[in-house]
């Protein structure tokens, strides 16, 4: 019998739908203009640019004008990031941000204080969200920007970013003009709503390999009237905030795929959280010493982040993906190392507590049937990793009174 592959790995990235990969192909062949040209194949690529520009727009309740198309979620950080701080750098050098920010921004932060810039990274506390009150007491008349994710990729703790958007509307009312708002909102795209005006953001980030879109094309949303400098320089593509020859496929690929993500939210989402509390109800149940890492009510729906005691994540990992499950490890194993991540030990995790933990992350194409081969296959793999352990060993030998 064949070995059943099931993908929880979602977070990571998605498969391309079907739709998108149909959407996409006319533009690699027949139609493979260049949309700066003034010909008709030109034409023809600008007007597919444009189509996929008022979808994204459509999504996020923004207008087109305010979508910028860049490489992905890293590229839109970047953007966002360092763009705002080259152009209103004069009125101050201060940023806040969170200590559970991506690499995206976390390492963009750290390349600005080189440049002598001031970085306050919020605590998320046990639950893994920031706190109105400690962004509150972080502003100073120095700080122009506010980056805080939406969601975030490891916990899938929403973050209060329309409390904040108000926060910011009102520090503006009150005098403070140059302090801007980004969000990385990449986590979050397809899985709850996610609507500019309402949120009160300036910027924000997506990308669409996370919402069943092609990896390489993401989006920098820019309100209207908001300046940044470009990081690249060349021609006047994207209204000079990203100069080079637009991919033309891969713009029609996140265009198709942000009108399914926004036709099909309510349903998708509701799927994603129905087989996330199953999985979390049933591992409960059979497998003792389980406890959830993050917020249990403000997240995705698509995120199980769950510690298992006395067992490392990595074991786990392995024994799953013979058994041809995906899921990803808390720890920062790209670096060579088995460190918790520094999410898990910004919500308290200790180098002992944080190494069992596993991100389960569903996405649209998963079902209940899935979930089951999980259920059937992980408390024997727990069980057995468990008995090699010699910190379980030690544990229960304790509890024996040994
Ligand atoms: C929260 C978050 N931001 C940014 C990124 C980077 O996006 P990309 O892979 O498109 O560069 C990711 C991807 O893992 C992410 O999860």
């Amino acid at each position: 019998m064949a070995m059943r592959k099931i993908y929880l790995d979602n977070s990571a990235t998605t498969r391309v739908d079907d739709e998108v990969v149909g959407e996409m192909l006319p533009f690699f062949t027949e139609q493979f203009g260049n949309a700066s040209s003034t010909h008709q194949w030109g034409q023809q690529a600008k007007q597919a640019i444009e189509e996929a520009r008022n979808q994204v727009a459509r999504l996020l309740n923004g207008t087109p004008n305010e979508i910028t198309f860049v490489s992905g979620g890293t590229e839109a950080d970047n953007l966002a990031i360092v763009g705002i701080a080259e152009a209103h750098g004069d009125k101050g050098r201060h940023i806040i941000t969170s200590r559970i920010e991506h690499p995206a921004v976390l390492a963009t932060c750290a390349h600005l204080e080189k440049e002598g810039w001031k970085v306050t990274y919020l605590p998320v506390y046990g639950e893994g969200i920031v706190r109105l009150d400690d962004l509150r007491k972080a502003m100073t008349d120095e700080t122009v920007l506010i980056t805080i994710m939406h969601s975030n990729n490891e916990l899938g703790t929403l973050q209060p970013i329309r409390e904040i958007g108000e926060l910011v509307r009102e520090q503006r009312e009150a005098g403070r003009r140059h302090l801007y708002f980004h969000t990385d909102a990449v986590q979050s795209i397809g899985k709850v709503d996610v609507d500019v005006r309402e949120l009160g953001v300036d910027l924000l980030s997506l990308t669409a390999h996370k919402f069943h879109g092609p990896k390489g094309i993401g989006v920098l949303y820019v309100r209207r009237g908001v300046r940044i400098s470009p990081q690249t320089y060349g021609g006047h593509h994207e209204r000079d905030r990203r100069a080079g020859t637009e991919s033309v496929p891969l713009i029609a690929g996140i265009g198709k795929a942000a009108e399914l993500a926004r036709l099909h939210l309510a349903e998708r989402s509701g799927h994603l959280r129905n087989l996330r509390d199953y999985l979390e109800q049933e591992l409960f149940r059979i497998i003792p010493d389980i406890t959830r890492n993050g917020d249990a009510e403000r997240r995705l729906p698509s995120i199980a982040n769950l510690n298992f005691d006395h067992v490392e994540g990595e074991g786990l990992q392995i024994s799953l993906d013979l058994k041809g499950v995906a899921v990803s490890t808390g720890s920062a194993c790209s670096s060579g190392s088995t460190e918790p991540s520094h999410v898990l030990v910004a919500i308290g995790l200790s180098q002992d507590t944080g190494h069992g933990s596993l991100r389960f992350s569903f996405g649209k194409d998963n079902t209940r049937e899935d979930v089951d081969y999980v259920l059937e296959t992980l408390p024997a793999i727990v069980g057995k990793l468990r008995s090699l352990s010699p910190r379980a060993v030690k544990k229960s030998k304790l509890e024996a009174g040994a």
